[in-house]
């Protein structure tokens, strides 16, 4: 069903609820929307398409009647009128995987997109006459009665060829895939959620994973954004935001510059029989809070989404054959492409022979810029012995000192 938005702006996105995980990697508990809008005036302008659920190429599991029913209800908002734009924001196939089939009901539409989103529409859809492609850049602007849409590019948020699209006649800002969130649209505007610390948290996960690599380009389309005169942002993934922008650019802002977001801190732990996990939970003696992960059956997203968060990453590991725990190495690994910065790390290491877990670890905390190592490293050998408690409660002390 098509929602509209304002009289002549309609929400042609869908909700796959089928879809487990998003980049087939991110666990998605609650779905996820694919958001697309219909400008409906003296020229009828589609920003952007969704996945593509089925046909030789389709988004995993994603759901085929998703694709099919966004398809269908633009034929039926158009009804028989010709469409005259589609602007690819981004031509990441989550966004650009049901180009073909409009271009296959519409023949006359011009595609919108960047130089480098060109490329890619050719790369991935070589069958798209060259003709049918205008490349949209500061000098290119679509007016219609009521709307006059300027295209922002917004290098690397995430991808090269991203455009953001300005309405200077409605103040509307399409951002592509900022601000957006995993899970599905419950509500079609952000002001009608409770937006508590789970909602938050779903764009946490979202940014970090998704775009959390890319801070200092997500500045810079922040700057580039805060001159414009803005109603309502419209993301290509999540609610719709006609207010508190302050709230999630502060958000974004913190998240971009890679500071954490308050005192806590987070313990991950690597175990296979337990004995590390249990040595690691002794900690809750001598420190409260902080959020205890096990590697091993969380979903790598909410590891990396509580790192930007939290000031302090305590790494419980065994050593496996030699080196670190496979899961918390995945862990580390991430955080080094993320390029998360300036957080304390602890490290619990053990090992029955030859511990060198810790050292291992240490390695990847020397890559993470203006990162700190809590010393000195925890070494167990099999059990926590009562001895060392008095190591987990100075460990403690030092990490309630970063606070
Ligand atoms: C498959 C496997 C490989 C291991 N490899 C090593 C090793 O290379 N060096 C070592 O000192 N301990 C090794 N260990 C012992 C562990 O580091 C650890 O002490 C033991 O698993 C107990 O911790 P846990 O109960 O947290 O799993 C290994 C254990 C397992 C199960
Ligand atoms: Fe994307
Ligand atoms: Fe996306």
């Amino acid at each position: 069903m098509s929602i509209k938005i304002r009289e002549d702006l309609i929400y042609v996105g869908g909700n796959d609820e089928k879809l487990s995980s998003f980049d087939n990697m991110y666990s998605l508990p609650k779905g996820m929307s694919f958001n697309a809008y219909l400008i409906k005036d003296d020229k009828n302008i589609l920003i952007s398409t969704i996945e593509k659920g089925e046909g030789d190429i389709k988004y995993y599991d994603a759901d085929p009647q998703v694709s099919r029913d966004f398809i269908s209800r633009i034929k039926e908002e158009l009804n028989g009128e010709t469409l005259d734009y589609l602007i690819a924001q981004h031509l990441e196939p989550d966004h650009s995987g049901s180009i073909e089939d409009i271009v296959k009901e519409f023949k006359d539409v011009k595609i919108v997109t960047s130089s480098m989103g060109k490329n890619f529409l050719k790369a991935l859809s070589p069958n798209i006459p060259d003709d049918s492609i205008l490349v949209g850049g500061p000098n290119l602007n679509i007016q219609t009665a009521n709307h006059s849409l300027k295209f922002i590019p917004a290098p690397l948020v995430h991808w090269p060829d991203v455009l953001f699209v300005y309405d200077e006649k409605t103040g509307d800002l399409y951002s592509s895939d900022a601000f957006g969130t995993f899970g599905k649209n419950e509500h079609l505007f952000a002001d009608e959620y409770n937006q508590d610390e789970e909602f938050f948290s779903e764009m946490r996960r979202y940014y970090t994973n998704i775009v959390g690599k890319f801070g200092t380009n997500v500045i810079s389309a922040l700057n580039n954004v805060s001159k414009l005169n803005i109603s309502t942002i419209l993301p290509l993934h999540g609610p719709i935001w006609r207010k508190d922008f302050d709230k999630i650019i502060s958000k974004y802002t913190s998240w971009a510059s890679y500071t954490p977001e308050d005192n806590s801190f987070m313990v991950v732990t690597g175990s296979i029989y337990g004995h590390t996990a249990k040595a690691a939970e002794a900690l809750k003696k001598f420190i409260p809070g902080g959020k205890y992960f096990d590697a091993s059956k969380t979903n790598i997203s909410y590891l990396v989404s509580e790192a930007f968060k939290v000031k302090t990453i305590v790494i419980a590991s065994i050593t496996h054959e030699g080196e670190i725990f496979p899961p918390i190495e995945d862990f580390l690994i991430r955080l080094t492409h993320l390029g998360l910065k300036g957080r304390n790390f602890a490290i619990i290491e053990n090992g029955l022979w030859l511990p060198t877990a810790g050292k291992k670890i240490k390695e990847y905390i020397e890559k993470i810029p203006s990162s700190t190592l809590i010393e000195p490293i925890i070494t167990i050998k099999g059990s926590l012995k009562e001895e060392q408690n008095k190591d987990l409660d100075l460990l403690a002390s030092k990490i309630k000192e970063t606070f």
